[in-house]
């Protein structure tokens, strides 16, 4: 199948440190990618690289065939590479719905809740956002709660209203930089449902996780990094046999 995205020999160094070292891999339409490694291993480097918060040194990043490695991040996420931020406060005085909206001015041509007196063409505008917003409730099971104040919602919720935040803006990639960290088992269950949910729909996503248990079960294919080098690249139940791979993890978590 054709790549959606491909990272090829992406290199990112700090100072005298070399973070992410010649990292090739790519990933095909609806695949859902797990990105582990140690503390340290470069993988939310990696993943900024690929989002475009930080440049690449060398390599470069196609998303469909065109080459972004040049793009801001806001172009990359117009073109569908989206990222969840694990932190999405909420904005207190909107409700879930408001909230699920906000990301949608990165595809209006005017920014949202752009003045009081609106034209035609901007209430049309902020009608087809509100329509995604409320499609993307859906799809991470929130729509029922979409006229609650945003700031009563339990930690898990919110982090389900990050999703939607993100989907709102109808991405092709989801890029999630471990986002079932800080939850608990039921939470946890329910971001897997959404997860194995939004494949079936057709989203393409990357996972940096820790917790490689919620990786096998959600990851098409997982990928580990070890100080900042790519030293395995196959399906979860090939990766927990790896003699590389637990020897990266050694003293640190099972993997
Ligand atoms: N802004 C920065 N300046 C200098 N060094 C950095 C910077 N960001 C990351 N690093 C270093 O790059 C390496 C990779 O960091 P990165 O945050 O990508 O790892 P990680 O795999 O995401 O780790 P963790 O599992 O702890 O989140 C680390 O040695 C880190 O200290
Ligand atoms: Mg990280």
């Amino acid at each position: 199948m054709k790549a959606l995205l491909e990272v090829r020999q992406a290199t990112r160094r700090f100072a005298g440190l070399i973070a992410v070292r010649d990292v090739s891999f790519t990933l095909a339409p609806g695949e859902i990618l797990g990105l582990i490694g140690p503390n340290g291993a470069g993988k939310s480097t990696l993943l900024h690289c690929v989002a475009g918060f930080r440049r690449h040194d060398s390599g470069c990043v196609i998303l469909e065939g065109k080459d972004v490695s040049s793009w801001s991040s806001d172009r990359r996420a117009r073109a569908g590479l989206a990222t969840v931020f694990q932190s999405a406060t909420p904005i207190g005085g909107l409700d879930v719905l408001g909230n699920a909206m906000v990301g949608c001015h990165a595809w209006t041509r005017r920014g949202f809740a752009a003045g009081i007196v609106k034209s035609r063409g901007q209430r049309r505008e902020e009608h087809a956002i509100r329509e995604a917003a409320r499609e993307a409730l859906e799809l991470v099971g929130l729509a029922q709660l979409a006229h609650r104040s945003a700031t009563t919602l339990p930690f898990g919720q919110l982090r389900l209203l990050a999703i939607a935040r993100v989907l709102a803006q109808r991405p092709r990639v989801l890029l999630l930089d471990e986002p079932v960290a800080g939850l608990r088992a039921g939470e946890k269950a329910r971001l897997r449902e959404v997860f194995l949910d939004l494949k079936q729909r057709g989203f393409t996503q990357i996972l940096v996780e820790h917790d490689m248990q919620f990786v096998g079960a959600v990851a098409d294919r997982v990928l580990v990094l070890d100080r900042g080098r790519l030293i395995a690249d196959g399906p979860p139940q090939q990766i927990r046999r790896d003699e590389q791979v637990i020897a990266a993890y050694l003293g640190t978590a099972t993997v």
